[in-house]
């Protein structure tokens, strides 16, 4: 049979990953989805370095609508980041019918009901692991994994480009900035790094968790946000003689209402450095890997731990997102409904705000 059809929007770090790890365990890949998975076509403005990239084995378009209006594709991969122009191409390809794969956070945590909303009404897909801690499967955790919980708190470290900041600055005793330009060398860093450092990216990844924890609908703008910016290496020792690390962590949390004082349950959502006693595992995260601790009723408390950031780990998310697509279109050919794990809980909640 032939194997599915992916489109890729965009092929940077993530994208080359994807297209390398699809080539390279293509067989087992098959075995697991059922089906084989190939990038039929790849749409970036760069034509020159795609094809450096995909050689004769992908077709290489230099206008993204082409492969949105392939007939013959069945997934279109977003690579492309950001609030801008990804979100208009995410809209046009539900509206043509395409399943979504997609690693942009930002777009979620700020769109995400919008897209949500009209992925349902297509009957198609939009599916995100990679948008959350990079190769670490939280959102199948949250999900599926711990689907028979109540999630009391999901706390983590879930911006690699922070943590290696803070990882250097306490190890090396190197300046931020130093740090900073490391970062983005290695591919940690958001296009616009102060997303990274003023705790953006990370609550854009916490907003995403609290939605699929609590069930609420994705409400960026309800986060309190900090960043590292205003740390200085006088603060990192200071904490260690004390027996504590500074982390940026995210933090959504079930809020208990108080009858007498008329308040509500609700959720918080909030990003901002805190110290972490040094005995903690998550304290001892270093680099720019990511770690998320996830609290339930049932399970009590569970760690995820793994690298956040970078091509091979995204690309592992991303085509986690692939093989789960494949088995949905392989079980009904049809792929006019998904499956209750797709579908997005904050519409059948909408209209409930984050208290
Ligand atoms: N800039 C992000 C980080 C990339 O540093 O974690 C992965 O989302």
């Amino acid at each position: 049979m032939k194997p599915i059809q992916v489109g890729l929007l965009g092929i940077g770090t993530v994208g080359s990953g994807v297209f390398n790890v699809l080539s390279r365990n293509q067989e087992e890949i098959r075995r697991r989805a059922g089906r084989g998975i190939e990038i039929a076509c790849v749409a970036d403005l760069d034509t020159a370095r795609a094809r450096a990239i995909v050689g004769e084995n992908a077709r290489v378009v230099g206008d993204t609508r082409e492969v949105i209006a392939n007939p013959e594709i069945d997934i279109v991969v977003e690579l492309i980041g950001g609030y801008g122009i990804a979100k208009q191409l995410v809209l046009e390809a539900i509206a043509a019918g395409k399943h979504v794969v997609t690693a942009n956070k930002a777009l979620l945590a700020v769109h995400g009901t919008e897209i949500f909303k009209a992925a349902a009404e297509k009957g198609v897909v939009v599916a995100y692991e990679a948008a959350v801690a990079g190769g670490i499967p939280i959102i199948k955790a949250l999900r599926e994994g711990l689907a028979a919980n109540q999630i009391q708190w999901v706390a983590g470290i879930i911006n690699g480009t922070t943590n290696f900041i803070l990882s250097e600055m306490r190890d090396k005793g190197l300046d931020f900035d130093v740090v900073l330009k490391e970062a983005q060398a290695l591919g940690y860093a958001e296009a616009d790094p102060t997303f990274d450092i003023e705790g953006v990216d990370a609550a854009h990844k916490a907003t995403i968790m609290s939605a699929i924890a609590f069930g609420i609908p994705v409400q960026f703008d309800k986060a309190y946000v900090e960043g590292i910016t205003k740390l200085s290496a006088v603060d990192i020792r200071y904490a260690e003689q004390l027996g504590y690390r500074i982390k940026l962590l995210g933090i959504a949390k079930r809020r208990q209402g108080d009858a007498t004082k008329r308040t509500p349950d609700g959720v918080e959502l909030r990003v901002h450095p805190a110290l972490v006693p040094a005995k903690r595992l998550i304290a001892n995260v270093e680099g720019a890997m990511n770690a998320v601790v996830v609290h339930g009723d049932a399970v009590g408390t569970t760690l995820y731990y793994g690298k956040g950031a970078g091509s091979e780990p995204t690309a592992s998310a991303v085509i986690a997102d692939l093989v789960d697509i494949t088995r949905l279109i392989e079980a009904d050919p049809a792929h006019r409904v998904p499956p209750l794990a797709f579908q997005s809980h904050t519409l059948r909640e909408a209209g409930q705000e984050l208290p």
